[in-house]
């Protein structure tokens, strides 16, 4: 049976009003390139969306992962938009996320971020790709914990008997290259003392235990480590399939009801509550200090490889309903208190995080003024 691919690639290649929005030119231009590619039938489907500075294309297509043509395909896009729009336009950071020049096969690597997940059809597939503004991958740690191996989340993981065996999560060492499998529950403390270290441990991808079914998967760019210097925060995607031994869409949402600090938000360098946030209501637009961190929550089935959404390809507006109110109030006092706290961390990042800015300079400056002391 022929698989489906859903791809998910984004980049910031430049936006209005310093870090907060494209165009709506640079969107269009995306959407036009995204239906020659379906009319000559290199995807099935596709959607355009932004989210803060962040472009992001969905498509779908039978193509496997990390195929060429459509990694080529979206990196020619966002090349394209950098030199037609951006630029003469002089907007923000035009190209920012373009870090390398000629294309070689894949897009991984390249500065744009890439999620993708290739799966068998089941009778009904709802899935939900989220998409993030001013953070960091760290950011879905929390969240996939919550989704796929807490229970006082997913009631499903108690209930559902396709749950009930657990999740294997594959988690990406961002330092070393490297990933390890560990499966839910047995080994539950060990996947928190992993991704409990943010900058380090991310997850990549979640499988379901019972037939090793692909459930998740997120991008893990590391701008920074591929640039050497601090370029913009990677504003991670990440795509998660629903219901029917898969967490509930309900579930997979209640994680995010109550916002937790992500690292990100002004510069990079701040720690920021991440505020489920209205694409439809157009809360998609940072402000308050380049921030606060959010996210948007797009949700389509996947039928014959085409995104079914609610008009055509439109998705679901997951964090419309008024309950996610509540969500952005409490982000948005945590966001103002956190603010109190200025330059102190853990207000600010830590020092690794930091060693791209101008901290390293003024430790060089200083480096003769310290004076030993207890001699
Ligand atoms: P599924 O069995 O399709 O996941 O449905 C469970 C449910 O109704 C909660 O949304
Ligand atoms: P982006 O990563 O979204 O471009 O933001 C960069 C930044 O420094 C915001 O203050
Ligand atoms: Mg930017
Ligand atoms: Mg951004």
């Amino acid at each position: 049976m022929v698989k489906t691919t859903v791809s998910v690639i984004k980049a910031d290649v430049g936006s209005v009003a310093g870090h907060t929005c494209p165009t709506r030119e640079m969107i269009e231009y995306a959407r036009k390139k995204l239906s020659e590619a379906r009319d000559s039938k290199l995807i099935k489907s596709y959607h355009v969306y932004s989210v803060g500075d962040d472009i992001g294309l969905v498509m779908t297509h039978e193509r496997g992962e990390d195929d060429p043509e459509v990694h080529k395909l979206a990196w020619d896009i966002f090349r394209e938009i950098t030199e037609k729009v951006s630029k003469p336009l002089k907007l923000y950071a035009a190209g920012q996320d373009l870090l390398k020049n000629a294309f070689s096969g894949n897009i991984k690597g390249m500065g744009p971020g890439v999620a993708e997940l290739e799966f068998e059809e089941r009778s009904s597939d709802p899935i939900i790709v989220f998409a993030a503004d001013k953070t960091s991958p760290a950011a879905w740690n929390l969240i996939l914990y919550r989704i796929f191996a807490d229970p006082s989340n997913t009631a499903g993981l108690v209930i559902d008997p396709i749950l009930h065996d657990g999740f294997i999560f594959e988690v990406m060492d961002l330092i070393e290259g490297k990933v390890v499998r560990l499966k839910t529950p047995e080994e539950t403390y060990d996947l928190l003392s992993l991704i409990g270290t943010i900058n380090r441990y991310v997850i990549s991808r979640v499988y379901r235990a019972k037939d090793n079914e692909p459930a998740a998967s997120a991008s893990t760019t590391r701008l920074s480590y591929i640039a050497g210097k601090y370029v913009g925060k990677d504003d991670p995607v990440l795509i998660v399939r629903a219901q029917a031994g898969f967490p509930a869409v309900g579930e997979i949402l209640s994680a995010f009801a109550i916002p937790h600090l992500v690292p990100g938000w002004m510069r990079g360098s701040h720690y920021g509550p991440l505020m489920p946030v209205s694409f439809r209501k157009k809360q998609n637009v940072i402000s308050y200090f380049d921030g606060p961190p959010r996210v948007v929550a797009m949700g389509w089935q996947i039928s014959n490889g085409i995104l079914v959404g609610v008009e055509g390809e439109e998705p679901v507006d997951l964090f419309e309903d008024p309950v996610w109110e509540y969500s952005r109030e409490l982000a948005t006092k945590v966001a103002i208190y956190m603010r109190t706290m200025g330059e102190i961390m853990p207000a600010r990042i830590e020092i690794e995080e930091m060693e791209y800015t101008t901290l390293p300079k003024v430790m060089e400056k200083l480096k003769g003024r310290f004076i030993q002391v207890g001699k």
